[in-house]
């Protein structure tokens, strides 16, 4: 327990439950970024080789080779490229839902304007089903687009199975990642997503203005992008360029070096903690802050499955906004969403902070 809080300095003066909304940075995070500037002008673009470092951790993290690995400066500049560069046009659809972030959203339907059919699912109990995903999907499918965990409920998605779906049907599958990446243990191979996007600066713990894009390798021939910058080429012409071959492709200009190297510092932590060790920690502290509001006189937007459970647990009071504010008084960073309260336990936090989160509530009921 010593090693995940003591690198967060910040657990002895607040109780840190917001990483949903900003993950807080680590001392070993803060040091890289300090030597990085110590650094800055005596070693000229050797932030070219930290962004690369950077790619590679993210890679080792989700169980990808650093070659289907693009760096972006958050998630939604890494699922608008994949959504203009796959070719689709009229006749095609595309599977989304109704509980998606807007990062998830408009680049589906920004393709209405090619005749593209964004076919819409809606949730149930916080969730997407993969039954109401089953009945919408079809051989003109190319996309199912998907959170693997919903960002105000905190339901997380099983992805083999959608995938298992798309393919049978000729399509990909599309994952936001940005709410689990960094919380759950995240393997690609394992459970054969095609197109990963996730920023920095939630569960990865890293400053904003770094992201990362997973293409699996057998499909980056197929991607042809149509934005890029000269990070993505190989070989200049005046005639047009020749692009890279790897996920590279969908790169741009300068990235953002400083947030690039705190990010990948976190990275390297995590890794070296164990992703097992993180996830499992993460579960116990969501279990049993779900299992305590049970108790209580609340009413619970996360769904009950505990195969659902991710970092993020929602829920309303009697007086949501009063009880929500009573609470950030007293020093729990906690969010307010539309959803009500949104409470997301970082893996350095403690049974005993849950415990005075719950004691709290049971004192505002
Ligand atoms: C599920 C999800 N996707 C995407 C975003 C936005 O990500 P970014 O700022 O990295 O584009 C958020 C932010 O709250 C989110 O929760």
């Amino acid at each position: 327990m010593k090693m995940f809080r003591e690198p967060f300095p910040i657990t002895d003066e607040v109780v840190y439950m917001n990483v949903a909304n900003h993950g807080p940075p680590s001392t070993p995070v803060k040091k890289a970024i300090e030597t990085f500037l110590e650094d800055w002008d005596r070693l000229s673009r050797h932030g070219d080789v930290k962004v690369k470092e950077a790619n590679a951790s993210f890679a080792k993290l989700i169980n990808a080779d650093k070659e289907e690995v693009a760096c972006q400066p958050n998630t939604s500049r890494g699922l608008a490229p994949v959504a203009a560069s796959l070719g689709l046009g009229k006749g095609d659809n595309v599977v989304t839902n109704d509980l998606e972030n807007w990062a998830n959203v408009y680049p589906w339907t920004n393709l209405k304007a090619k005749g593209v059919e964004v076919r819409r699912v809606y949730g149930r109990d916080g969730a997407i089903q993969l039954e109401d995903i089953e009945k919408q999907v079809d051989d003109r499918t190319r996309v199912v687009s998907i959170s693997q965990v919903q960002w105000l409920t905190g339901a997380r998605h099983h992805l083999k199975p959608l995938a298992d779906l798309v393919h049978d049907h000729g399509g990909y599958l599309v994952v936001d990642g940005i709410q689990a990446a960094g919380a759950l243990k995240v393997d690609v191979k394992r459970e054969d997503v095609d197109f990963y996007a996730c920023g920095s600066y939630k569960w990865l713990l890293g400053p904003s203005g770094a992201g990362f894009l997973y293409a699996r390798r057998e499909l980056l021939d197929r991607i042809h992008p149509v934005e890029y910058g000269y990070r993505a080429i190989k070989k200049h012409s005046l005639d047009g360029p020749t692009l890279k071959e790897t996920a590279e492709k969908l790169e741009f200009g300068e990235p953002s070096y400083l947030s690039f190297v705190g990010t990948k510092a976190s990275i390297d932590l995590m890794n070296r903690l164990g992703l097992e060790e993180i996830e499992n920690q993460i579960l116990k502290l969501s279990q049993h802050l779900y299992d305590g509001l049970t108790e209580l006189c609340v009413k619970l937007v996360s769904p009950e499955d505990k195969s659902l459970r991710s970092g993020v647990v929602s829920f309303t009071t009697k007086d949501t906004e009063n009880h929500f504010k009573a609470l950030k008084d007293e020093g729990f960073v906690i969010s307010l969403r539309p959803a009500g309260i949104r409470v997301s336990t970082g893996f350095y936090n403690t049974m005993e902070e849950v415990d005075k989160l719950l004691e709290r509530l049971k004192t505002l009921q």
